[in-house]
């Protein structure tokens, strides 16, 4: 059946509407899950119309990929652990990437006449920004995967090396464009194909494992660029318009998480964090308290305020549900309840968000670092629970830190401090935590579910 392109354009902007919608709806975890629906229903009746467009598809061959990519989603989307979900978008992000690589590939293959040069352009932003997209995204899953060392591999003279591919593939290109009969430029397009993925891998092999999240932001960035290029060699316009919205709100992202980990985007491409371990001048003074559960409770049982910043160990000991029921006895026990969100806390942008949601803690009671930092003095107990760097107060006090200027939840300005680790090990960044050594701070060591279920005994017992 053919449909005439009018209509299609009518549909397409509708689908690009869902698109937008979707987008901004995911701005709020209260319509996140709408506007992630919304968003997938565009995306289907954009797919809908496109394959109803033509009558040259085998739709045998869709039929196949839609039922073994559906197995194959859904799958991974319930086996794969929640702490286990950035490696699986570096993947996605990276098959998007290979997509847009292969259309432009197939697109100079087929071109049995000279293209015009806006599609050779095309062509050749699909190639080169989808391989490295699909290499560095296997790379930054690899680090994250721990198949590939996470620590940052640096070399001399290794952005002079990044720098000179990156020339010959710019220099591949204008070759390309300018020689457009075809078959004329096979070499000049492998150059370009074989350069990409290895410029993939080079920009992304300096990066340390600490700093896979912002790189996989990029990269998501990245994929929708090299989808929007795609879109331009085949003229569809709804791959134009989604490549465009991924491009842009992957950069968004990737902003939003330098600013909270206060690092400039080149600090994060090239400045190899995590390579040399920086100590901090000053040597921490005191001793750390351990509290036991009980005496914790005591604590809790007559606090009237109290805020929780929950941390990647939260996440490892699944302790959301727990922690929910704790802030529920809490709140029936006469405290005002707030759960400091940091936006790196974790291992994901949302991560603290998505297991609280999924816990069904109040979207009301979850604030940001701004909202809660200013009432932090007159806050009873902070309860942190697996949060180690996004509560170091060194970021604040400590010229010398490798985190100072990074903003924080600044728990150790309440009365008392409750820190729920194993141990005084430090976190992601790998820097020692004066928060444990201050006066009003007390260590309730051991696992967080553990630790927070002996509370919860306690607050039930009465
Ligand atoms: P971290 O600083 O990594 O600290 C997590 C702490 O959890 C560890 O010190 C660990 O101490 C504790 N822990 C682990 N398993 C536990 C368990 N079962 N029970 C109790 N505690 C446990 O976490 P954070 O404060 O959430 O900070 C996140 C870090 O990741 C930041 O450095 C941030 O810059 C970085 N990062 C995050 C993102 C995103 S998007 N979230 C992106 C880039 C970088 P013990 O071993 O002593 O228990």
């Amino acid at each position: 059946m053919e449909i005439d392109a009018a209509w299609i354009n009518i549909v397409y902007i509708v689908a690009a509407g869902c698109f937008i919608v979707g987008l901004k709806m995911l701005s709020s975890p209260n319509t996140a899950r709408r506007g992630n629906l919304i968003s997938a229903c565009g995306m289907l009746i954009a797919i809908i119309v496109t394959l109803l467009q033509k009558d040259i598809i085998h739709y045998q061959w869709i039929a196949l990929g839609l039922v073994l990519g559906t197995f194959i989603g859904a799958f991974a989307a319930r086996l794969v652990a929640m702490t286990a979900m950035p490696q699986m978008v570096a993947l996605f992000n990276g098959f998007g990437g290979i997509a847009s690589l292969l259309v432009g590939w197939s697109q100079y293959e087929i071109a049995s006449a000279i293209l015009p040069w806006p599609t050779a352009l095309a062509i050749f932003l699909a190639v080169i920004i989808g391989g490295v997209t699909f290499a560095g995204s296997l790379i930054a899953f690899g680090k994250l995967a721990g198949v590939v060392p996470v620590k940052p591999m640096l070399y001399l003279g290794q952005q002079v090396v990044n720098s000179l591919v990156l020339l010959i593939l710019l220099a591949a290109g204008v070759f390309y464009i300018g020689h457009l009969a075809p078959g004329s430029t096979y070499i000049t397009f492998l150059v370009m194909v074989g350069g990409s993925l290895l410029l993939g891998i080079l920009a992304v092999i300096p990066i340390g494992g600490a700093d896979m999240p912002v790189v996989i932001a990029l990269l998501n960035s990245y994929s929708g660029l090299a989808a929007c290029a795609a879109g331009f060699i085949i003229l569809n316009n709804v791959l134009i318009v989604a490549g465009a919205l991924v491009g842009a709100s992957g950069i968004i992202l990737t902003k939003i998480m330098c600013k909270a980990m206060n690092r400039s985007l080149a600090n994060v491409l090239f400045g190899g964090f995590g390579a040399v371990k920086t100590k901090a001048k000053h040597k921490i003074q005191g001793e750390a308290k351990p509290i036991s559960v009980e005496d914790a409770y005591i604590l809790l049982e007559a606090a009237r305020s109290v805020v929780i910043a929950p941390g990647y160990g939260m996440a490892v000991a699944q302790a959301q549900h727990v922690v929910n029921e704790l802030g529920e006895l809490l709140t029936a026990n006469g405290a005002e309840v707030k759960y400091a969100i940091h936006p790196v806390a974790g291992r994901m942008p949302g991560h603290m968000n998505v297991l609280l949601a999924e816990a069904n803690v109040a979207y009301e009671q979850l604030a940001e670092p701004d909202d809660v930092n200013p009432m932090m003095d007159s806050v009873d107990v902070a309860i942190v629970i697996g949060a180690n760097d996004v509560v170091n107060p060194a970021a604040r006090d400590d010229q010398s830190s490798p985190i100072y200027g990074m903003p924080t939840i600044e728990v150790d300005r309440a009365h008392t401090v409750i820190i729920l680790k194993r141990s005084l090990a430090a976190g992601f960044a790998g820097i020692d935590n004066p928060l444990f050594f201050k006066p009003n701070t007390r260590m309730l060591f051991g696992d967080a579910k553990v630790s927070v279920s002996g509370l919860v005994a306690e607050f039930k017992s009465v």
